[in-house]
């Protein structure tokens, strides 16, 4: 028998209703459609604005949503595994307060914080508790309310992110799709560029680190760039080497949404064609652990059974990473 291999059957989405658009930002900080245009290739990201529902609220929309798509009992979900870096609550988990949310009584599940990488981090999770045979159905939600950690008077971040939420059903397979190879990578060496610094043990909120603006996103966008470019793009060729994949082999790089310029670096890098990188950065921003899930989302229709998808990202940390997955299902 065929060794057991994790697929992605089913997938669905949750975007907050409110439109932020580049014209919205420059009334609020020194901006211009034409600077975040051409430095990161942004138009409009969703915001959600209503300040009584968080992430759990949108994970738990998106998983409801699939729960309906798929037709699948929300007793049969074995395991809820959610990527986020903005969890409603330190605890309990979002994966408790979304399972809650969808009516899942019999799963077990727990979050994962690995900033943008996090989906490629939960998938190769969920892959291996599929691939052990034990579990049969994992709920894993990617989902992140950015809007709650941006400081808006900051030019320099608040332009990039959005809201989103993503839910993705991973089953087992015995064909020849799936979940092929990860390599997945962290260095915390690189924290002083990208952090939220205070809120967690070792500062804990106070009136000087609510003074100090330490609950808001810290960026040094252009260092984040350089090694972002550079560990991406390795590790994505990294991967197609491996595999023995050329340019004609792989249908579609589905790369981390953080920056127009990141993205096309990586696609050239991998000697691949505009028309097989996927971007929808230029109406959702970075959405963080919902970037390559809304990608595959609004692709679904187009992927065909069998099709290469590499995903790369990169995020704080650092954390990187690529996933070779063969894609398991034409879209009804
Ligand atoms: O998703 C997780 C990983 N994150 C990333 O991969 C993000 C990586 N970094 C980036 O995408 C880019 O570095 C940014 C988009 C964050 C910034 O673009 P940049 O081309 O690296 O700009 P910069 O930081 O070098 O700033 C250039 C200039 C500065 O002005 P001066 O010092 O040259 O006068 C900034 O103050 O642009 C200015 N600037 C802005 N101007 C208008 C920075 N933000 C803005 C803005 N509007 N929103």
């Amino acid at each position: 028998m065929n060794k057991i291999k994790a697929a992605i059957t089913g997938i669905e989405a949750y975007l907050p209703e409110y439109v932020l658009t580049n014209e919205e930002l420059s009334k609020m900080v020194d901006t211009s459609d034409e600077w975040i245009m051409q430095r990161v290739g942004i138009k409009e990201r969703r915001i959600l604005k209503d300040k009584d529902k968080a992430t759990a609220f949108m994970g738990g929309e998106a998983a409801k949503k699939l729960l309906a798509k798929t037709n699948t009992s929300p007793d049969t979900i074995d395991m809820v595994i959610v990527a986020t870096v903005t969890p409603d609550m330190a605890f309990p988990s979002t994966a408790c307060l979304v399972a809650d949310y969808a009516g899942i009584k019999n799963a077990w599940g727990y979050d994962v914080s690995a900033a943008c990488s996090s989906f490629l981090f939960t998938l190769q999770t969920a892959s291996s508790f599929i691939e052990s045979g034990k579990y049969k159905k994992i709920l894993l939600v990617t989902a992140d309310k950015m809007s709650s950690i941006t400081d808006y008077t900051d030019r320099t971040t608040c332009v990039l992110f959005g809201d989103a939420a993503v839910a993705m059903l991973i089953e087992p397979t015995t064909q020849e799709v799936g979940v092929m190879d990860a390599m997945l990578h962290i260095d915390g060496s690189g924290k002083d560029h990208l952090n939220l610094k205070a809120g967690g043990s070792l500062r804990p909120a106070s009136h000087e680190t609510v003074d100090a603006k330490m609950h808001y996103i810290y960026q040094d966008g252009k260092a984040v760039f350089k090694v972002a470019v550079s560990k991406m793009a390795d590790v994505s060729v990294a991967m197609m080497e491996k595999h023995n994949l050329r340019p004609d082999d792989i249908a579609w790089l589905i790369p981390h949404q953080a920056n127009l310029r990141i993205i096309d670096a990586v696609g050239n890098r991998m000697g691949l064609p505009k028309e097989k990188v996927m971007v929808n950065i230029e109406r959702y921003g970075n959405t963080t652990a919902a970037t390559i899930p809304l990608c595959l989302w609004e692709l679904e229709r187009q992927l065909k059974k069998g099709d290469n998808l590499i995903l790369s990202a990169f995020g704080g940390g650092f954390t990187w990473g690529a996933v070779y997955l063969k894609w398991a299902y034409n879209a009804k």
